[in-house]
C-alpha cells in the first residue's frame, strides 16, 4: 500500500475503534460538527460548490492532541444535515509530512481547488512551511499538485493558512505570517492562474496604524468585501488581556478597511474581537449563491486547557460553531444565525411572558429566544447570563471545566439589551445578543442530568423555547 493510503487507512481504523465510544458521550453535539474521533480544530476550505456546502477541518484522528493534521470533510445540501466524507488530505508528502495545515477552497472552471499549508519539521527540528495546491473534480477525492508558494524574504517560517479569492479576473491570497522582527502580519499575493504567485507585500502588521503592538503572530487571515468595505479577519497571538477584552489565550477579530488592489495598500480601523465567549478561534468565511457572507469558527482556542476538557477521556475534543451570516452595520460586523437554523426546530416547548422568577426544563438540544431586557438567565446550573443595566455590561459566567471555579466573559452594550437568541447543544452554548451585535460562543460541561433553565427579570419579557433536532451530523450511513 502507498504511504498515503496506509495513513488514510490508519485514520479510518481510528474512527472505527473510537466512534462507538465518542457517540455515547452525553457531551457529543447533536447538530454541530465535531470529530468522529480525535481532535478537530480550524474550519478549512469552506465553500458552496456544485450544489453542496463543503466544510473541511483540521483533524488529528489518532489522539486528542495536535500534530500532523489531516483535512477531514463534512458536506451538506441544506446547512442542517452534515455528512462525513472521505478524508480530503493526508500528511503524507515531503512538503506536508508534519501536517496539512489550514487553508481555503476556490472554484476554478470545473475543479474545486484547495490551498493549504504544508507543515514540515526538518532533521534539525526546524519548521518549514509551503503553500500547496490540491484539486478535485468531484469535490471528494483530491489530487495534490505540490508547492505553489515558497517562503518570501522577511518572514519566519510561521507563514501559513492561505485564503484565496478572485477579484475581477485575478486571484489573490492572504497568508498569516510573522515578520523576521517577530511581529504578526498578513502577507498579500497575486496570481493570474493560481499556479504562479507574486508576493505583493505586507497588507497589515502588528504595528500598522492604528495598532501599537498587536501580537507576535497572526493566524488564519480572511479578507472579503462586506457592505462596501473590505474586512480583514485574523487571529492574533500575543495580546495581553485588557479589562473585559482579550481574555482568552488567543484572540479572533477583524478590522474594517479599504483595499486598493493596484497599490496593495490596505487602510483600516482598530481591531475588534469577533466573539465574547470562552471558545472561539480561527473563523473562515465564504460567499454563497444567495450572496450571503457565511462564517464558521472553531469552538476552541489553542493552548487553552484543551487537554482538560472532559470529552478527552472519550477520545474526542472540540467542535465547530454554527454557520453565521455576517453583516456590516456602521463599523461593526454583526453575526446572525442563518435563516436555515429555524429548520433545526422540532417543536415548541415554551412560549410565555415572564416576570420575576421563572423556571422550566430544557433539553440538551435547544433554542431559546428572549425578547426584552432581562436580568439573569441560568442554564443547567452551570452558565449564567446576567445584565448590568447601570454599566450596560452583559456577562457570561460558567463553571470552569478545569476546577469548577466561576469564570467570566463580558461585553458592552451601548444601546442596552433587547434580545437574546441562544443555541444549546449538549456541551455548547452560542448566544446571539441584540440580533448579532455581539456573540458569546462557549463550551459548557454541565451535569448531564441537569435540565433546568431559570430566568429572572424585573421587567416583563417574552420567553420562547424550542427542542431542536439532535441527529443532524451523519458520521456513518
Ligand atoms: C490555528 C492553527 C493554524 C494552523 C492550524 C494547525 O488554530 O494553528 O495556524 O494552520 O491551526 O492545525
Amino acid at each position: 500500500m502507498r504511504f498515503d493510503e496506509n495513513l488514510r487507512q490508519q485514520a479510518y481504523d481510528a474512527v472505527d475503534n473510537q466512534f462507538p465510544v465518542v457517540k455515547q458521550d452525553p457531551y457529543y453535539p447533536g447538530y454541530h460538527m465535531a470529530p468522529p474521533a480525535g481532535l478537530l480544530n480550524d474550519p478549512n476550505g469552506w465553500i458552496q460548490w456544485n450544489g453542496s456546502y463543503h466544510l473541511f477541518f483540521q483533524w488529528m484522528p489518532f489522539h486528542t492532541g495536535h500534530g500532523a493534521k489531516f483535512w477531514g470533510h463534512y458536506r451538506s445540501e441544506n446547512l442542517i444535515d452534515w455528512k462525513l466524507e472521505p478524508i480530503a488530505l493526508t500528511p503524507s508528502d515531503w512538503f506536508d509530512k508534519n501536517g496539512c495545515y489550514s487553508g481555503s477552497a476556490v472554484a476554478d472552471e470545473d475543479k474545486l481547488k484547495v490551498f493549504y499549508t504544508g507543515n514540515v519539521k526538518n532533521e534539525r527540528g526546524e519548521r518549514q512551511t509551503y503553500q500547496c495546491l490540491a484539486e478535485s473534480a468531484d469535490g471528494i477525492q483530491f489530487e495534490k499538485k505540490g508547492v505553489k508558494v515558497h517562503l518570501p524574504e522577511g518572514y519566519t517560517p510561521h507563514f501559513r493558512d492561505p485564503k484565496v479569492w478572485k477579484h475581477k479576473d485575478h486571484w489573490y491570497m492572504v497568508i498569516g505570517a510573522q515578520t523576521t522582527e517577530e511581529k504578526g502580519s498578513v502577507s498579500f499575493l497575486e496570481s493570474s492562474d493560481l499556479e504562479n504567485w507574486t508576493h505583493r507585500g505586507v497588507l497589515s502588521h502588528a504595528e500598522a496604524d492604528p495598532f501599537e503592538n498587536l501580537g507576535y503572530m497572526w493566524e488564519c487571515p480572511d479578507l472579503f468585501p462586506l457592505g462596501g468595505r473590505e474586512i480583514l479577519l485574523f487571529s492574533p497571538q500575543g495580546l495581553a488581556a485588557d479589562g473585559i477584552d482579550f481574555n482568552n489565550q488567543y484572540q479572533s477579530g477583524y478590522v474594517v478597511g479599504s483595499l486598493d488592489y493596484s497599490s496593495a495598500s490596505y487602510v483600516h480601523g482598530d481591531f475588534e474581537e469577533l466573539d465574547r465567549g470562552f471558545e472561539f478561534y480561527a473563523p473562515q468565511t465564504t460567499l454563497d449563491d444567495q450572496g450571503r457572507r457565511i462564517l464558521v469558527g472553531w469552538m476552541g482556542v489553542p493552548d487553552q486547557n484543551e487537554s482538560e476538557q472532559p470529552t478527552v477521556s472519550n477520545g474526542w475534543v472540540h467542535q465547530m460553531t454554527l454557520p453565521r451570516q455576517l453583516e456590516l452595520k456602521g463599523e461593526k460586523v454583526y453575526q446572525l444565525p442563518l435563516d436555515e437554523m429555524k429548520n433545526l426546530r422540532k417543536h415548541e416547548r415554551y412560549n410565555q411572558k415572564v416576570e420575576g422568577e421563572s423556571s422550566t426544563s430544557l433539553s440538551r438540544a435547544a433554542e431559546i429566544e428572549v425578547s426584552g431586557e432581562i436580568d439573569e438567565l441560568n442554564i443547567f446550573d452551570n452558565a449564567t447570563i446576567s445584565y448590568d443595566r447601570d454599566a450596560k455590561l452583559l456577562h457570561l459566567k460558567r463553571l470552569s471545566y478545569v476546577d469548577g471555579t466561576i469564570e467570566t466573559r463580558s461585553c458592552r452594550l451601548p444601546n442596552g439589551l433587547t434580545h437574546l437568541r441562544l443555541f444549546v447543544d449538549h456541551s455548547s452554548l452560542e448566544i446571539f445578543v441584540n440580533d448579532g451585535e455581539e456573540v458569546f460562543t462557549s463550551r459548557i460541561f454541565a451535569d448531564v442530568e441537569n435540565d433546568s433553565l431559570n430566568v429572572f427579570t424585573k421587567n416583563t419579557a417574552h420567553l420562547q423555547i424550542w427542542d431542536l433536532k439532535n441527529d443532524t451530523i451523519h458520521i456513518r450511513d
